[in-house]
C-alpha cells in the first residue's frame, strides 16, 4: 500500500498560472506606446524604447524615452501645481492619499500580475509583500498627511521632487518615494527604471481615477540619460534609489545646490549565524535573504557567516533547501524564484560570479531553466577580500563564511564599504543585541530578515547612502522645519571667507594646532597673521593626522550619554569660568559684543549637556510579534568647517552637539579669528575631554574642508562657508558617500543656533527590529 509520506515525495506540481488577461488587455490597449503622465494626463508617445517581461523575452510594451523637455514640462506641471496642494489642509491631502491606497487594494491583483510580468519577480512576492506593502505605504503616509499640523508644526515642504527609482521594487519604489512626499506637501516628478516604468504608468492612471489634482504626480520615463535630465532640472529635493554608482553622480551634480538629497544605494549585508541560533529557521532566513527576488534586493542578505561549530551541518541543510527551490515562470503561483530582471543584470551575476570563481571560490547550485535566469546559487572558498565577497553581485548568490568568536563575526560583518542591513541569529538575546550594536548598518533584523514597514526608518551607513525612509525620519526628509531666512540657502557670499595674507615664519609665537590632546606644530611650519596673533597653518598631512587621532577616540562613542554629559558640563564650568579672558580675546579680534558671544557660548555648553542624555530614540509599532527600535548612533568622525564670524559661539555651537553624541570631531575653527578656538585647549583639557575626542586644525577653511571631505574616515562633514566651498565639499564627499550638511550664515546667538536639528544631524538611526510578544 502507497503511504501517505511515498505520494508527497514523488508528488510533482502542477502549473498554478494566475490569470494575465487583465493585464494583457490593458497592454493591448496601449498597443501605440505610452507617453509621460504630465499635468494630469498622458502624452501622446515620443521616441518609444521596448520593455520585455524577462521570463519570456516577450515585448510587453512601448514606452517613451523622456527628453530635457520632457522632464522640464513635467517639472513645471509640479510646481505650477505645488501651491494649490499645500494649500488643501493636511486632511485634505490624507484624503488623497487613503483614496490611492484603496485604489491599490482594489487593483492589487492588476498590479501583482503586471509586476511579475514586467520585472520577473514570483507572483507570490509580488501579490504576497510588494503590493500589499504599497498600500500600507499609502495608507501609513495619508495617517502624515492628517497630523501633519499637530506632529510638524510649523514645517513647510520643500516644493517639487525628483524622485529616480530602480527595477528591483518598481511599485514598492514609487510608493516609498511619492507618499512621504504627498503627505508633505511637496509635488513629484518621479522617474521609474527604463526595464520597469509599467506599473508606474498604470498607477498614473490610478491617480488620475481618484481625482489626484493635475500636476501633483508628474511621472517621465526613460533611461539614465533622463535620469541626469531631472537631477539637473530644476527641483528642490532628490530622492534617488539605484546604484551607488549613480549615487556618486549625483552626489557630484547636486553639490552646492543647496537642495536636500536622500540616497539610498547598494550593500553586501552580512546574514550571522551565531552555533546557538535555530538552524532550521537562520536557512529559512537565509532563503528569504537572497532568494528572495532573486537576491536583486539593495538589503540582501548576501554574506552568510556562520559560526564555525554549526557550518558543516548549515552547508548542508541550506544545501538541501535551495535545491528545492523552484525557479520558473514567474506567473506560476508555485515558483519560488523568477526570472533575472534584464539580460543585462544576467551577464552581470555571470561575470562577477566567473570572476569568484576563477578567484577560487566553489559552488553549489540548484537548477535553472533556459532563458534569463540565474540558479540559487551558495559560494564557499570565499576570501573576504574577494570579488564574491566585496562587490554587490545583485542575484541569488550568498557567500558562505565561518568564524570563531564574536568578535570575528563583527569584524567580517563590517568587512565592507556599505552599511545598508544585516541580520543576526541566535538565542541569546545578549549576544544578539551587543551584536547590533556593533554592526554597521541602518537596519538589523534580529531572528528575522528583510522585514520592511511604512512605520521604520529604512536606510544606510557608509556608501549605502544618507538619509532613511519610512516612519518620522522619512517624512522629516520631505519637509523643512520651521527655518530662519537663509537656511541652508544664503552662504556666506562668495569670497568673503578673506585671504590669508603672506605665511610667515616664526612658529614659536604662533597658536599651534591641537591633535589628539597635544598641541602640535602645522607640518607646513608656516603660520598666518590674525588678529590677536599668528596661527598655524593647517594642511592635508595635519588633518590627516587629526583624523586618525579622532579614529583612536572611539571610546567617546560608547560612553554613556550620562558620562558624556558630565565632561560637558565640566567644560562649561571651565570656560564660565575664564569667561573674561575669552571675552578679551574676542574684544582684541574687533568683537562689538564680546560678553554676549561669550556668554551665549557658556549657555550652549549646558544646552548640549543637557541634551547628551536625553536626545533619544524612539520605539514603534510595525508588523506583528516585533519590537522595532530606533536607535540614533554617532558616525564616528566628523569633519566641520566652522563659519568665520562669531568665531567662539561658532565653534561651540557646532562642535558640541556633534560631541555631545558620541562623535569626535576635526574642527577648523573661523579662518580669520581662530584664536577663540585655539584658547579652548586649556578648557578641553582640564575639562577631561578625552584625547582626540576635539582636533583642532587652523588654516585655509575651505582646502582643509575639501581635505576632510575626501577622507574615507570621515563618515560626515558639516561645513558653514561660502557657496563654492560648499560645492567643494560636497562633490569631495562623494568619495566615501558621506552625510553633509551645509550651513549658510545666521546669528549663531539666535535661536537658529542650537537646537534637535543639530542632534539630528550629528547621528543616524539604526533601525533595530527584535521579536517580541512571540
Ligand atoms: P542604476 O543605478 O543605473 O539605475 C537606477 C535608476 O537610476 C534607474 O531609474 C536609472 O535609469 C537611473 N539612472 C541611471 N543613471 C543615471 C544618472 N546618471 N542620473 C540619474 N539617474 C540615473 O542601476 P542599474 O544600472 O539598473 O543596476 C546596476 C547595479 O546597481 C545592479 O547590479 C545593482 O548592483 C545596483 N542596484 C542597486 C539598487 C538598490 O536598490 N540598491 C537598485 C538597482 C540597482
Amino acid at each position: 500500500m502507497t503511504e501517505i509520506t511515498d505520494i508527497l515525495k514523488t508528488m510533482e506540481y502542477g502549473m498554478a498560472p494566475e490569470d494575465s488577461s487583465a493585464v494583457r488587455d490593458w497592454l493591448a490597449r496601449h498597443e501605440a506606446g505610452f507617453g509621460h503622465f504630465i499635468g494630469g494626463s498622458m502624452t501622446a508617445p515620443g521616441e518609444t524604447f521596448e520593455v520585455t517581461a524577462p521570463a519570456s523575452g516577450d515585448v510587453l510594451a512601448r514606452v517613451t524615452q523622456g527628453t530635457q523637455a520632457d522632464v522640464e514640462a513635467a517639472v513645471a506641471a509640479a510646481r505650477k501645481a505645488q501651491p494649490g496642494w499645500v494649500g488643501l489642509s493636511g486632511h485634505e491631502r490624507a484624503r488623497h492619499l487613503y483614496a490611492l491606497a484603496r485604489h491599490v487594494q482594489q487593483h492589487a491583483r492588476f498590479f501583482a500580475v503586471l509586476e511579475s510580468l514586467d520585472n520577473g519577480k514570483p507572483i507570490r512576492e509580488s501579490r504576497d509583500v510588494d503590493v500589499p506593502l504599497v498600500a500600507r505605504h499609502f495608507y501609513h503616509h495619508a495617517g502624515w498627511a492628517e497630523l501633519m499640523e499637530t506632529e510638524f508644526p510649523g514645517a513647510a515642504p520643500h516644493g517639487v521632487c525628483g524622485q529616480i527609482i530602480p527595477w528591483n521594487f518598481p511599485l514598492l519604489m514609487l510608493a516609498w518615494k511619492v507618499a512621504p512626499a504627498l503627505a508633505a506637501g511637496n509635488t513629484v516628478v518621479l522617474k521609474p527604471a527604463e526595464y520597469t516604468p509599467l506599473t508606474a504608468l498604470a498607477f498614473a492612471e490610478i491617480a488620475r481615477e481618484c481625482g489626484l489634482p493635475k500636476g501633483v504626480l508628474n511621472i517621465v520615463t526613460g533611461d539614465g540619460e533622463t535620469g541626469a535630465a531631472l537631477v539637473a532640472a530644476d527641483v528642490d529635493k532628490l530622492a534617488f534609489t539605484g546604484s551607488t554608482e549613480v549615487g556618486r553622480i549625483i552626489r557630484r551634480e547636486t553639490a552646492g545646490r543647496g537642495i536636500p538629497l536622500t540616497l539610498e544605494l547598494g550593500g553586501k549585508s552580512p546574514f550571522v549565524v551565531f552555533a546557538d541560533a535555530d538552524l532550521d529557521a537562520a536557512v529559512e532566513g537565509v532563503v528569504d535573504a537572497i532568494w528572495f527576488n532573486g537576491g536583486q534586493v539593495c538589503c540582501a542578505g548576501a554574506r552568510v557567516l556562520v559560526a564555525e561549530a554549526v557550518e558543516e551541518r548549515f552547508t548542508r541543510l541550506l544545501s538541501a533547501r535551495m535545491k528545492a527551490l523552484r525557479i520558473g515562470d514567474p506567473l506560476d503561483k508555485n515558483t519560488d524564484m523568477g526570472a533575472i530582471v534584464h539580460p543585462v543584470q544576467l551577464d552581470r551575476i555571470r561575470r562577477l560570479v566567473a570572476q569568484g570563481v576563477a578567484e577560487g571560490a566553489e559552488l553549489i547550485q540548484g537548477d535553472c531553466p533556459e532563458g534569463c535566469f540565474y540558479p540559487a546559487t551558495i559560494a564557499r572558498h570565499v576570501e573576504p577580500a574577494s570579488t564574491l565577497a566585496t562587490e554587490e553581485i545583485f542575484g541569488p548568490v550568498a557567500t558562505i563564511t565561518s568564524f570563531r568568536t564574536p568578535e570575528d563575526a563583527v569584524s567580517l560583518a563590517n568587512a565592507t564599504r556599505y552599511g545598508l542591513a544585516a541580520s543576526i541569529w541566535t538565542e541569546n538575546v545578549n549576544l544578539a543585541l551587543d551584536v547590533a550594536a556593533q554592526v554597521k548598518a541602518g537596519v538589523v533584523w534580529v531572528n528575522a530578515t528583510n522585514l520592511f514597514d511604512a512605520g521604520a526608518p529604512f536606510g544606510g551607513m557608509r556608501e549605502s547612502g544618507f538619509g532613511r525612509e519610512g516612519g518620522r525620519e522619512g517624512m522629516g526628509a520631505y519637509l523643512k522645519a520651521p527655518q530662519p531666512e537663509g537656511w541652508e540657502t544664503a552662504p556666506e557670499a562668495p569670497g568673503a571667507a578673506p585671504g590669508l595674507g603672506q605665511p610667515q615664519q616664526g612658529i614659536d609665537r604662533t597658536a599651534k594646532l591641537y591633535i589628539g590632546g597635544k598641541q602640535a606644530r602645522p607640518d607646513s611650519g608656516y603660520s598666518y597673521a590674525v588678529p590677536g596673533g599668528l596661527a598655524g597653518l593647517g594642511n592635508r598631512k595635519d588633518i590627516r593626522n587629526a583624523v586618525e587621532a579622532a579614529r583612536k577616540a572611539k571610546g567617546w562613542g560608547k560612553a554613556t550619554g550620562h558620562n558624556r554629559a558630565q565632561v560637558l558640563y565640566y567644560l562649561a564650568e571651565n570656560l564660565s569660568a575664564r569667561a573674561t579672558e575669552f571675552e578679551a580675546r574676542l574684544t582684541a579680534s574687533g568683537s562689538s559684543d564680546a560678553a554676549q558671544e561669550v556668554e551665549t557660548a557658556i549657555r550652549r555648553c549646558f544646552w548640549y549637556a543637557a541634551q547628551a542624555d536625553k536626545f533619544d530614540g524612539a520605539v514603534r509599532p510595525t508588523v506583528g510579534r516585533h519590537v522595532t527600535m530606533m536607535m540614533p548612533e554617532p558616525f564616528g568622525v566628523m569633519g566641520i568647517a566652522c563659519p568665520v564670524e562669531q568665531p567662539l559661539l561658532g565653534f561651540v555651537s557646532l562642535v558640541l552637539p556633534a560631541i555631545a553624541m558620541g562623535n569626535a570631531v576635526v574642527a577648523v575653527p573661523s579662518q580669520t579669528h581662530p584664536l577663540a578656538a585655539t584658547d579652548l585647549y586649556q578648557v578641553l583639557e582640564t575639562s577631561d575631554v578625552p584625547a582626540g575626542v576635539v582636533n583642532i586644525v587652523t588654516g585655509e577653511r575651505d582646502v582643509l574642508a575639501r581635505t576632510l571631505a575626501e577622507h574615507d574616515d570621515v563618515a560626515a562633514l558639516w561645513y558653514a562657508g561660502s557657496a563654492e566651498g560648499a560645492r567643494v565639499a560636497e562633490a569631495a564627499s562623494a568619495g566615501n558617500l558621506k552625510s553633509t550638511w551645509c550651513l549658510g550664515s545666521r546669528d549663531w546667538s539666535g535661536p537658529d543656533g542650537q537646537g534637535r536639528a543639530f542632534l539630528e544631524r550629528a547621528t543616524q538611526i539604526k533601525t533595530i527590529w527584535t521579536p517580541y510578544g512571540a
